[in-house]
């Protein structure tokens, strides 16, 4: 068997949302210890609704298919949705990682949870 799906192969030489977003609502930055790969995500949010979403990932094949499809499933969706996604449901869209890369999902889960968190921090702070 091919080590990576066609789904991850897709998403890692045709990435979506690649690119960074100015002024966004939420950014959220992670990386790796193990492989240095890192992670960013910026969050456009509007109505407690994810508006947009971009990322850089400066990583391997699987953290870049990962970041792809993580953000094509948290577009447009609520914050509430945004942050229940788990790097197993990433990995399952992509129809599976290899168990060695599992843990580059989890990076787009972090991500995005980090730049929720941001956001969160950032509408306290204008209260
Ligand atoms: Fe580190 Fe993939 S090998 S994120």
């Amino acid at each position: 068997m091919a080590l990576y799906s066609e789904k991850v192969m897709e998403h890692f030489l045709n990435p979506k949302n690649v690119g960074i977003i100015e002024n966004a609502d939420g950014v959220g930055e992670v990386g790796n210890a193990r492989c240095g790969d890192i992670m960013k995500m910026y969050l456009k949010i509007e109505d407690d609704t994810i508006k947009d979403v971009k990322f850089e990932t400066f990583g391997c094949a699987s953290a870049i298919a990962s970041s792809s499809m993580a953000t094509e499933m948290i577009k447009g969706k609520p914050v509430s949705e945004a942050m229940t996604l788990t790097n197993k449901a990433v990995a399952e869209a992509l129809d599976g990682l290899p168990a060695h890369k599992m843990h580059c999902s989890v990076l787009a889960e972090e991500a995005i949870k980090k730049a929720l968190e941001d956001y969160d921090n950032k509408k306290e702070n204008k209260k």
